[in-house]
């Protein structure tokens, strides 16, 4: 690799010291924030080689887009991620540099980042505006790489290096190593990653409902929901409440975007266990995402194919009212669906066009008093998501309730 291929922008110090036993002495790629500092350039260069400096200004040198695929021993990442405009697109990039078995480490200063676009932390779920956790960042890239190391570091009050020097602070460490083979989006779903970020929330959900008696919800979990879904376990035990809100209602549900149909048999086996009287209505294409995606939605494209009708018709079977229908929506409306009234609805479907249809077909269809829930509204990743909905509820009397703990909006109809 040519020796300006390796990039430095500040401060390496922490990673100086723990490069030689994690890293390989190949030449990698190290981009670091902070530093102006001309006497870090010679100590540096004895360990990694030539360097060159990187502009602080243009975050989008930091994804590595020049680098050929797999070439790379190791990026490290020091103090660069928060300035990054979205996180798992400089994630993705960076894994996608390194050879396979390559590592990617990563430091953050945990929550305050002054300077950086995102805060970061290990404990707060995400939140909209600029906030995320690490752990669930991890998750997003669990298909494409290990998660080696997730760790919280107290840094000295200055550390320095020539005259470079550091304020105190606790810093986020995050080592990720590239798989030799990218795992669908199922296989990553219950890969270590992810079962651990199901036991913090499901901890979480344990210490909050300490009054509430959640073995009807614990049940229908294990019904078959939890193989069956993407979706994690604080928005499931939100759904299973909100669903409740609607049982005096009268209508039908609606759920587009079942994939599996995780979600879908949660509301199924809600409506038989109170014994009501409802159709659930279920969409999906049942091979994967739409083709028909805006620009910052294409790392969608290609998703959520492992799935099938025959599996999502059998984990419903025991609901003779759960009527499943596949193709694109909306054109796989059949025509005797004009005249329904629903309840309850999910929406479910990522991407800016197909939130857009849903909401033009189910919002004039809805019960005065029904429930919509649309997950992604507000997720950093999917922006599509967001301006549909604040494009469609601009002109209407419902107020959009934001769920930012876990990315999605929940709208009343009759508020
Ligand atoms: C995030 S997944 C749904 C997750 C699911 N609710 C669960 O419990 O895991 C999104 C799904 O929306 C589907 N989808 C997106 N746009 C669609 C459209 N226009 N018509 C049909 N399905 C669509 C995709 O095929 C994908 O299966």
């Amino acid at each position: 690799m040519p020796d300006s291929q390796i990039l430095l922008r500040g401060e390496v110090g922490k990673f100086e010291l723990q490069i030689p036993p994690i890293f390989p002495r190949e030449r990698g790629i190290i981009l670091g924030d902070r530093s102006n500092d001309p006497t870090m350039f010679p100590e540096l260069s004895r360990q990694y080689g030539s360097l060159r400096r990187f502009d602080p200004a243009r975050s989008e040198e930091a994804l590595l887009q020049d680098i050929a695929e797999d070439s790379l021993p190791y990026v490290v990442a020091d103090n660069v991620l928060q300035h990054c405009p979205r996180l798992s697109v400089a994630l993705t990039n960076w894994i996608r540099a390194v050879k396979p078995g390559g590592l990617i480490a990563i430091a953050v200063p945990e929550q305050v980042s002054r300077s950086g676009r995102w805060a970061l932390s290990l404990q707060e779920p995400s939140v909209p505006e600029h906030h995320a956790n690490l752990l669930e960042l991890a998750q997003t890239v669990c298909h494409m790489a290990t998660v080696e190391r997730i760790s919280r570091r107290e840094t000295p009050s200055t550390l320095g290096i020539g005259t470079a020097q550091r304020t105190a602070g606790t810093m986020l460490d995050l080592v990720l190593r590239k798989r030799s083979r990218t795992l669908t989006p199922v296989q990553s779903n219950h890969s270590p990653e992810a079962q651990t970020l199901a036991k913090v929330a499901a901890s979480a959900i344990a210490a909050r409902g300490l009054a509430r008696d959640l073995s009807e919800f614990h049940a229908i979990l294990d019904s078959g929901v939890r193989q069956a879904t993407v979706v994690d376990l604080g928005r499931l035990y939100l759904m299973y409440q909100w669903v409740q809100r609607s049982l005096l209602l009268t209508g039908d549900c609606i759920e587009v975007g079942s994939y599996r149909g995780g979600t879908a048999k949660l509301v199924s086996e809600l409506l038989l266990r109170r014994g009501i009287e409802a159709d659930i209505h279920v969409f999906d294409t049942f091979a994967g995402m739409p083709d028909d995606l805006a620009p910052d939605e294409i790392g969608l494209k290609g998703t959520f194919t492992e799935t099938s009708l025959a599996q999502v018709q059998a984990l419903l079977g025991n609901n003779p009212r759960a009527k499943l229908h596949p193709g694109l929506f909306p054109q796989s409306i059949p025509p005797e669906l004009g005249a329904a009234q629903f309840r309850f609805a999910h929406i479910d479907v990522d991407t800016e066009k197909s939130v857009r249809d849903c909401l033009e077909f189910i919002y004039p269809r809805m019960n005065g008093n029904g429930v919509i829930i649309i997950d992604d509204y507000g997720h950093p990743e999917c922006p599509g998501a967001t301006r549909a909905v604040e494009a469609f509820f601009a002109d209407k009397p419902q107020h959009i309730v934001q769920m930012p703990l876990v990315s999605s909006a929940v709208v009343l109809m009759g508020c």
